[in-house]
């Protein structure tokens, strides 16, 4: 059982950093076209692809890569699906907010609470999981 739980914390967290990466591109270039249109009400939009996005998920993704036990656990599935579930409903909805359109506000509060709610999951996951391979 525990190896099976460590083999798939070792399968997924190249996954995490495969995410992550993802985002960081997507964050750059949203930064390098936010900046070139003078667009800085999309600021909170970059800053949170980049840090909710490529940060987290990188970190996360590492700290499962050297600590499969935590990464293949029940708590870092249900982790790994709140984050990538909640945070593209909170970018995506932000993006529209900030558009002019307050009315996606709820929605905003949904994906935010999502991935909020992924995080404690990350918090029990390493309180209850972490050790050394
Ligand atoms: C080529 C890459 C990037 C470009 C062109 C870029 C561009 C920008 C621009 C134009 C702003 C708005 C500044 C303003 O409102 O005055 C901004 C804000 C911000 N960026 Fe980037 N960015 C890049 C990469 C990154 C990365 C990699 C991160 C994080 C890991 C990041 C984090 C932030 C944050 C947190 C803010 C908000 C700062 C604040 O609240 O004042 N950016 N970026
Ligand atoms: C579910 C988690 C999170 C939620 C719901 C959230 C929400 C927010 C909100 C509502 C703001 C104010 C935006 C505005 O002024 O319009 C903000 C700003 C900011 N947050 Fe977060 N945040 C989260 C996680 C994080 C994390 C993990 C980081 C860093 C690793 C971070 C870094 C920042 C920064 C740098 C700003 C200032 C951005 C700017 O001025 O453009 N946030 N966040």
């Amino acid at each position: 059982m525990e190896n099976f739980i460590e083999a798939r914390g070792a399968r997924m967290a190249p996954i995490w950093l495969k995410i992550a990466v993802v985002y960081l591109l997507i964050g750059v270039i949203f930064g390098l076209v936010m900046g070139i249109s003078h667009q800085f009400q999309y600021a909170p939009v970059h800053a949170h692809v980049n840090l909710l996005g490529w940060a987290t998920l990188a970190l996360a993704g590492l700290i499962y890569w050297l600590c499969p036990r935590a990464g293949g656990h029940w708590l870092g599935l249900v982790h790994f699906w709140l984050h990538n579930i909640g945070l593209p409903i909170f970018l995506i909805s932000l993006f529209i907010v900030n558009s002019g359109h307050a009315a996606a506000i709820p929605v905003v509060a949904v994906g935010a609470t999502i991935a909020a709610v992924g995080i404690l999951f990350f918090t029990v996951n390493l309180f209850l999981n972490l050790k050394k391979a």
